[in-house]
Formats: C-alpha cells, sequence, structure tokens
C-alpha cells in the first residue's frame, strides 16, 4: 500500500505543476496590484511634472551619482520622519523615470531638501562642502557654475518622459528650450509663461547667483529646491495619504 503522498511523487509532471502552483502565490500577489498602478499610486494635490530647468538638473544629479551617497525616500519610521519631515508619498515620485529612492546614506535624505537652505548656501555647498561643513566627505562640483547648461537635448527628454507616462503637454515640449532660460532669469521676465505652462507652483529665480548665466548649477539647485516642496501637508487631507 502506498500513501497518498507516494503516489503523488511518482507523477512526476503533475508533481512539477502544483510545485509551480505553489511557488508563483508569491510572484503573483506580488505582481498582480501592479497591473492597475494607475489606481495603485494615488495622485495627491499639488504634484506636477518637472520644468524643463529642473528636469535638467535631475539628470546632472543622475550623471553625477549624487544617488549614491544620498537617498530620496523619508521611511514611516520615526527617527526618519523627526529629522526630515513627513515621510515620502507614493505618489511625490510619480513623475521620476527612475525614481531615485535608494537606500545608501552616506550624506542625509535629500526627499523634502527644498526650501531647508538659500540658493546661495547650495552653490557655495555644492562648489567647495568642506567650506561650509568641516569634515564633510562631499566631493565638490565647482565646475557645474563654470558650465554652460545644454539644453537642446530637453525637448526628446520631455518627450521620452512623455512615453514613459509622464503628462508632459504638446507645448511643455516645444517650448523646453527656452523654458529652461525662463526660470532661471534673474529679472522673472517670463512668469506667466511659464505659469501658463507649469501651473503657480514654479520658483522662477537666478539660483546659482551668475545673472545672465544658464549654468548646470542653476539646473542643479532649481531640481534641489523643488525637492518635497509640491505636496503641502498642512492642507493635505490625510485621508488623501492613507488610501
Ligand atoms: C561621497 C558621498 C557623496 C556624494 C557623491 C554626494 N554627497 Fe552630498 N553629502 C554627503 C555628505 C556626507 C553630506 C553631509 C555633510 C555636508 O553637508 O557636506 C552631504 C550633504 C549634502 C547636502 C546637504 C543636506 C542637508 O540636509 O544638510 C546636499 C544638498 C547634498 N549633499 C547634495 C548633493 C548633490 C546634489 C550631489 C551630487 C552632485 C551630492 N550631494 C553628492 C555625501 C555625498
Amino acid at each position: 500500500m502506498s500513501t497518498a503522498h507516494q503516489k503523488l511523487e511518482r507523477h512526476s509532471i503533475a508533481f512539477a505543476m502544483m510545485i509551480l502552483f505553489v511557488a508563483s502565490i508569491g510572484g503573483i500577489v506580488e505582481i498582480a496590484p501592479l497591473f492597475t498602478i494607475e489606481n495603485t499610486v494615488e495622485e495627491v494635490e499639488g504634484m506636477r511634472p518637472y520644468t524643463p530647468l529642473e528636469l535638467a538638473g535631475r539628470d546632472i544629479y543622475v550623471r553625477e551619482g549624487c544617488y549614491a551617497c544620498h537617498s530620496q525616500m523619508i521611511r514611516t519610521l520615526r527617527s526618519d520622519v523627526e529629522r526630515y519631515g513627513h515621510y515620502s508619498l507614493a505618489a511625490e515620485s510619480m513623475y521620476d523615470h527612475p525614481f531615485q529612492w535608494g537606500s545608501k546614506r552616506t550624506g542625509p535624505d535629500l526627499a523634502r531638501i527644498g526650501g531647508k537652505y538659500s540658493d546661495d548656501w547650495h552653490v557655495a555647498h555644492l562648489e567647495d562642502p568642506r567650506a561650509l561643513v568641516p569634515g564633510s566627505v562631499m566631493p565638490g562640483y565647482a565646475f557645474l557654475s563654470a558650465t554652460r547648461l545644454d539644453t537642446g537635448h530637453l525637448p526628446a527628454a520631455l518627450e521620452a518622459l512623455r512615453r514613459a507616462g509622464v503628462p508632459y503637454t504638446d507645448a511643455q515640449i516645444a517650448t523646453a528650450e527656452q523654458a529652461a532660460g525662463w526660470q532661471a532669469d534673474a529679472e522673472q521676465a517670463y512668469e506667466s509663461e511659464l505659469q501658463e505652462l507649469f501651473g503657480d507652483n514654479v520658483q522662477l529665480r537666478d539660483f546659482d547667483g551668475r545673472p545672465g548665466e544658464l549654468t548646470e548649477m542653476d539646473a542643479l539647485v532649481a531640481y534641489l529646491q523643488v525637492l518635497g516642496t509640491l505636496v503641502n501637508f498642512d492642507t493635505l487631507d490625510p485621508e488623501e495619504i492613507n488610501r
């Protein structure tokens, strides 16, 4: 007399199918919700795609490998929230391709760095971190102030992101090259143009302290200054976060 299990073991194909079935449950549980990603990541008020200048700054952030030392993901842990502010929402990186969450923190998390320091502080710190924070192990990026920002690729960059799901409009793509300069214009002469394109929540000024020059430093500081500032947690309905 053989037991049921012994019989089962002798039917290798049926047994293999059952193993596959059991093993796939874990995978399905993880993957299935992603088919409804549109509903999984709730849009929260205030989020908008990056302006061309901020996007150029983000590209520099990625190019320079800032993510190797900085995360952009405030965890729900009390130690994180007390140091950095409200924990990160999925919606806050919905337009990031690829997202910059990371887990390596040689330096602090930067998810809510926007508005924490002045532009001048960022420029001085990026040019020579040890001038402001003695003992810092962060490398200096002084060349960013001396490098003119290449805006030629921006329309194509926005277009590529649109294919990845970022809702850039035709008008935003068509004006991307000029709009980068508009945002860093020292006179803020293009406020209405930019607001028409990207809404009221756009910071316009000369970011690198070199009026008349559009540098990679302008772009990187514009990017750092927008991080974590788009969602207003004072007015956000908690229901919207906890769904
Ligand atoms: C080798 C690791 C390393 C790299 C690479 C690095 N950083 Fe840092 N960063 C640090 C450390 C450590 C600190 C904390 C000391 C300091 O403020 O200089 C820091 C601090 C900062 C701060 C201040 C954060 C705060 O809340 O006080 C900013 C902003 C920043 N880094 C931006 C950048 C950017 C942008 C890049 C890429 C261009 C970059 N870092 C690359 C290590 C790094």
